[in-house]
Order: C-alpha cells, then sequence, then structure tokens
C-alpha cells in the first residue's frame, strides 16, 4: 500500500488539508473556509475554535476522498496553524469564550500593565521579545481584566492549531515555534516561562506540555476517526505556528535564507542558527521549527487583508486577477498615491495597536487601479520595512523566496523585487504552511532524518525576479511612505481617544 502524510494548516480564512506521498509530491489539498472574523469594535478580532473544528474535518475529509486514499495509509500527521490566538478551556475542556485571534488589539492596557509590573528589560530577559497586543499573554489577562466570571473557568490555555490536536488526539500539547508567540515562553531556552507567568499570577498548569516540532505529541482518538476519516493510532507530530511551518515549507531552514510569505498577514522571516534579538523589539525572535535552531521575522498585520478589504468594501464586482491586472498599467507610484496598510494597528516596525490605515495623496484625478496598485506597493513597503531591520541584525539577504499571495501574480512578484531592491525567487509548491506540516510529520516518522534533510530532498526554485528599471524609483518612494507614518502617529491617538 503506498504511503501518505498529511499536514494541516488552520488559517484565518479556512483550514487546508493537505496530502503528500513518500517522496514528498503533492498528491491532493482541500480547504473549508471559516466564518469571517467577528469584529465587535475597530481593531477587534474573534473566531470560534469550534469552527475551525469543523472546517478542518470537513477538509480532511474531503482530500482524503479526493485522493481516493483511506486513513489507514497516512503515516503521519503535523499541524500548522495562526499564531497568537487565545483558546481557553473549562475543566471539562470546553471553549470559554471565542478565540481573540492574532490581529486583535484590545489588551494595551494588559500590554502597559504588564510592563509597569515586570518591567521591560525583565520582559525581554524572560522571553527574548517586548510583549506586544498582538501576543497570547494579554490577551488572557483581558479577559482576566474583563471578564472574571470566564477567567475563574480556565483551566487549559491552548494556541488555535493545538486546540485542533485536543480535538484529533485528547492531548493538550504545544511545540516550540507557537509558543513563542504567547509571549509566556522562554524563547532562549525553549521551556515555558514560569518566572514571567509566576510575576503575573498565573497558574502555571493550564500551560500544556511543548514539544519540539517533529516530536510525537499524541495519536487520533476513535473519535476523531469516526470524525474524519483518518485511523486511530495515527501518529500526530508537534507541527509549528503559521511562519514557522510556512519557512519549512520554504526550506528557510539555513542561515543566509529568507521568505515574504503573504497571507492575511505578511511576514518577513529568516533562520538563525543561534540566538538573537532586536533590543527595540521591532521584529520578533522565536524558536523555529528546526530542532536548537530561532528564527527572526517582521509582521505587517494587514498585507493580504490589505486586498481584501479594499476588494470586498470597494471592488466586490472584480476578480483578484482583473483588479492587479488594471493595477499593472497605472505607472509606478501610483500617481503619487500611498497606502498605509494599518488595518489592524501595526508590529513591525512600529508596535503601534492604535495606528489606523489611509490614504494620503488621493485626487480626483485618481482611479480605482491606482488604488489597487497603491495597495500593492503599501504592502511591499511595509515588508521592505521588516526587511531592513532584519538586515539590520547582520542577516545578509541576497535574496527573498515569496510565498502566498505575493507569489501569485506577476505584477507584484516584480514589485516585491523592485520595493526590495533584491532578487526574489518563487518555488515549485507554492503551499508554504500546510506544506511544511506535511514536511514536519515526514520527519516525525523517520520517512527524513531532519527537517533540513526533507527541505534538501524536496524544495526547489523554479523563477527568479532581479529587481527592474524601477527600483530606483521605489527606493525613493519608499523614503515618502517611511515618513508618513511619523507625520499621522498623533492623530492616531486623537483618533482613539475619539472612542
Ligand atoms: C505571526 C502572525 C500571523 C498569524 C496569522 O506572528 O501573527 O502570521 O500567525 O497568519
Amino acid at each position: 500500500m503506498s504511503a501518505y502524510w498529511l499536514g494541516i494548516d488552520i488559517g484565518t480564512g479556512g483550514s487546508r488539508a493537505l496530502l503528500v506521498n513518500e517522496t514528498g509530491r503533492i498528491v491532493a489539498a482541500r480547504t473549508a473556509a471559516h466564518e469571517e472574523m467577528r469584529m465587535e469594535r475597530p481593531l477587534w478580532a474573534e473566531q470560534r475554535p469550534e469552527n475551525w473544528w469543523d472546517a478542518c474535518q470537513e477538509a480532511i475529509r474531503g482530500v482524503l476522498a479526493d485522493a481516493g486514499v483511506t486513513g489507514a495509509a497516512v503515516r503521519g500527521i503535523s499541524l500548522s496553524g495562526q499564531m497568537h490566538g487565545l483558546v481557553i478551556l473549562d475543566a471539562n475542556g470546553v471553549v470559554i469564550r471565542p478565540s481573540l485571534i492574532w490581529c486583535d488589539q484590545r489588551s494595551q492596557a494588559q500590554v502597559d500593565a504588564i510592563n509597569a509590573k515586570v518591567g521591560k528589560a525583565r520582559v525581554l530577559e524572560c522571553i527574548a521579545n517586548p510583549v506586544l497586543t498582538g501576543f497570547t499573554l494579554p490577551k488572557l489577562l483581558w479577559v482576566r481584566d474583563n471578564e472574571p466570571a470566564n477567567y475563574e473557568l480556565v483551566r487549559h490555555l491552548l494556541l488555535p492549531k493545538d486546540y485542533v490536536r485536543y480535538q484529533l488526539t485528547g492531548e493538550l500539547a504545544s511545540e516550540v515555534s507557537d509558543a513563542s508567540g504567547t509571549a509566556l515562553f522562554d524563547v532562549v531556552n525553549r521551556r515555558w516561562s514560569y518566572e514571567l507567568a509566576d510575576a503575573l499570577g498565573i497558574d502555571r498548569s493550564i500551560l500544556p506540555k511543548v514539544y519540539e516540532s517533529e516530536e510525537l505529541t499524541g495519536t487520533i482518538s476513535a473519535s476523531a476517526a469516526a470524525a474524519t476519516g483518518l485511523a486511530a493510532e495515527t501518529p500526530v507530530f508537534g507541527g509549528g505556528g503559521d511562519q514557522a511551518a510556512s519557512a519549512v515549507g520554504n526550506g528557510i531552514v539555513a542561515p543566509g535564507l529568507v521568505s515574504d510569505t503573504i497571507g492575511t498577514s505578511g511576514v518577513v522571516f529568516a533562520h538563525m542558527d543561534a540566538v538573537a534579538y532586536d533590543p527595540a523589539g521591532r521584529v520578533h525572535t522565536f524558536c523555529h521549527a528546526v530542532r536548537g535552531k530561532w528564527h527572526v521575522m517582521g509582521v505587517t498585520q494587514g498585507a493580504g487583508l490589505s486586498l481584501q478589504w479594499f476588494r470586498n468594501q470597494l471592488a466586490s464586482t472584480e476578480s483578484y486577477d482583473d483588479l492587479t491586472r488594471a493595477a499593472a498599467r497605472c505607472t509606478p507610484g501610483a500617481r503619487g498615491l500611498f497606502w498605509l496598510p494599518y488595518l489592524m494597528g501595526e508590529r513591525t516596525p512600529h508596535l503601534d495597536s492604535m495606528c489606523r490605515a489611509a490614504w494620503v495623496g488621493l485626487t480626483a484625478a485618481h482611479t480605482r487601479a491606482d488604488m489597487t496598485r497603491a495597495v500593492l506597493e503599501g504592502v511591499c513597503y511595509s515588508q521592505k520595512d521588516c526587511l531592513d531591520i532584519i538586515r539590520g541584525l547582520g542577516c545578509d539577504v541576497t535574496s527573498v523566496r515569496l510565498s502566498g499571495g505575493g507569489a501569485k501574480s506577476a505584477m507584484w512578484k516584480q514589485l516585491f523585487a523592485d520595493v526590495f531592491g533584491t532578487p526574489v525567487s518563487v518555488l515549485e509548491t507554492q503551499e508554504g504552511s500546510a506544506y511544511g506540516a506535511a514536511l514536519l510529520a515526514m520527519t516525525g516518522t523517520g520517512a527524513f532524518g531532519s527537517v533540513v534533510e526533507a527541505c534538501t530532498a524536496t524544495i526547489r526554485e523554479v523563477e527568479n525576479i532581479p529587481p527592474g528599471a524601477d527600483s530606483a524609483f521605489y527606493q525613493r518612494a519608499h523614503g515618502v511612505y517611511q515618513a508618513l507614518y511619523p507625520a499621522l502617529r498623533e492623530s492616531f491617538r486623537a483618533i482613539d481617544s475619539l472612542g
């Protein structure tokens, strides 16, 4: 019987199940959409963990059916998922309230309280990062401060993909790359920071057991087997936060390799053999899904989200292809129009939960195509901000591997190369996180000796795009873009104070 491995990615928009064979070739993939995130107030964002699990079951059943494969042929499974989301369970393992997901920005008061109580310098010593509103810890404290009755019930804290793991295996477990994004994890020593938990009065027992990414965390339970078509006892390995898993799927597992993944967020990601962090905390230093290695990444909160929002609100009858084709015909710089992509506040480089998106430079002459072009350019400028900080940390960036939305349009690929002033490349397999999870499952079962070996055997660049003639223009335009946030910063605070 042929053997297969399953990678599952719990994204923001949907859950994806992807099946690979012995050589790591993709056999089938299926996505099941999630409910829209619920945004009760600006900059709040919630999803229901139960909905992730429903979508995940649908995607698994679908991929097995598409491939004509029975659960018994699946040798191993691994998980990837949107990071930082707060999933809290009661003593019976039941979800207490919807998850405050990665882009939820409501917890600035809790971040300030943590810094006041523990001290910013001590926080950095404990977790190698500053605490940010996007991370899990301040979200937990928001629940403690605002919903004490819910907090009373909390017995377990999980991350999004680890909630799905719990449904699949009955095990409460996480792994180092995703745990790094909780702000409760000692990234340098790859263990929970009990120092920080204790200092903030968080019960250690709510934290799940943490594994390395290719370690066995449990096996498929009888009930999950019945729900998904997988075979009971199939091993489930650690996996990774979506960015670390995507980096594995893109082969970013050695020094000098850098990727840029455009999903709802946009992430510039670089591998590190030895741990190092930005003293200003503008980029995140987290454990990699490669044993004993780390990575640094910069995050634009509203990357793919900018284009999605623009299309849904202002161009709902157009396809993404039509929009980008029209944008390709506009002049570079969109005739002086700039888009600041801060739809959900911003992490890198501003670390500002209050900033908001903006068009700057609109005139009556501008068309929808110019606006689309400005959105695409604005996302590239913000990703260049991330790349420049990573370069500043001593990372020698000679080329950037694109994946996700940024790798899908010819126009956007060239734009990335032009704005970065660096060649970009595209891989044969553009499945990112779900593919990375599948490679981690293969490594877990011993089909590959290590994650690096898995990547070497399976990942190939198929396209290389050097910066073109417009690159010099974009270096100047990036300077104009960079001056806009400081000019608007205080206005964003004034807007926030209006309530
Ligand atoms: C990474 C991050 C996002 C989410 C959603 O820090 O917040 O990439 O994981 O994809």
